[in-house]
């Protein structure tokens, strides 16, 4: 079983985007996946109720309940982690992650709290053991456009690996209002978005799985 938490104390940088999209992929290829949700809003768990039966189902749970309860054959379990949570508790749930996936947009607020995180992170002295679970993924770009190089200059910059780039693109809005990842839509309109996910489940599926 391989644990993915997607951070970010920043709201709206697409967190619950990247983890409903990850656990579509799963489903469609036919792995037993789980979509945890910690979030209060509950995005994920509507994003799911959305779902139509037509497509794989994934099991979805509601991250507040006293004891997580994984069906049996679970292979692997995305976790949508809150906005606002502190480091504390993202470190925490970092003990049983395999890969640690967050998202950035390319937005000066966005950046700014992105490195405000990290620093956080580094000066608590949380990134030396856990650099290899962490990647970064810039979200709703657009290309050729100042504060995209900016954001990937940023990311660049620091030492913790910049796994891909995610267009900006109304697929992940369609997908999401009909319960769907952009993996549940038609190759030819989604070319694009799929060729951009290829490096992060690359990225996800070559961790060496945690021994615990
Ligand atoms: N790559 C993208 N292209 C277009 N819209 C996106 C993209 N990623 C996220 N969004 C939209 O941005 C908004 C915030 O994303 P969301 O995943 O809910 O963020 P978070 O869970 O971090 O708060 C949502 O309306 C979502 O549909
Ligand atoms: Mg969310």
């Amino acid at each position: 079983m391989r644990s993915i938490l997607v951070v970010n104390p920043k709201g709206g940088c697409g967190k619950t985007t990247l983890a409903t999209n990850l656990a579509s992929y799963y489903a469609v290829w036919g792995v037993p996946t789980a979509l945890v949700d910690y979030d209060p809003q509950r995005s994920s768990l509507d994003w799911l109720e959305a779902r139509p039966d037509k497509y794989e189902p994934i099991t979805g749970i509601a991250g507040h309940a006293a004891k997580l309860h994984l069906p049996h054959g679970t292979k692997r379990v995305i976790y949508d982690v809150p906005s606002r949570s502190v480091v504390e508790k993202i470190v925490k749930m970092m003990t049983h992650a395999d890969a640690v996936v967050i998202p950035v947009l390319p937005s000066p607020i966005d950046i700014r709290a992105a490195a405000q995180f990290i620093g956080e992170f580094v000066s608590k002295g949380h990134l030396r053991q856990r650099k290899k679970l962490i990647g970064f993924v810039a979200n709703r770009v657009r290309e050729n456009t100042i504060i995209y190089h900016e954001l990937e200059k940023f990311l660049g910059g620091i030492d913790i690996p910049f796994v891909t780039t995610l267009r900006d693109t109304q697929n992940y809005v369609h997908a999401a209002r009909r319960g769907a990842g952009i993996f549940e839509m038609g190759a030819s309109r989604v070319e694009k978005d799929l060729e951009q996910w290829r490096p992060l489940i690359n990225w996800i599926e070559g961790k060496r799985v945690s021994t615990r």
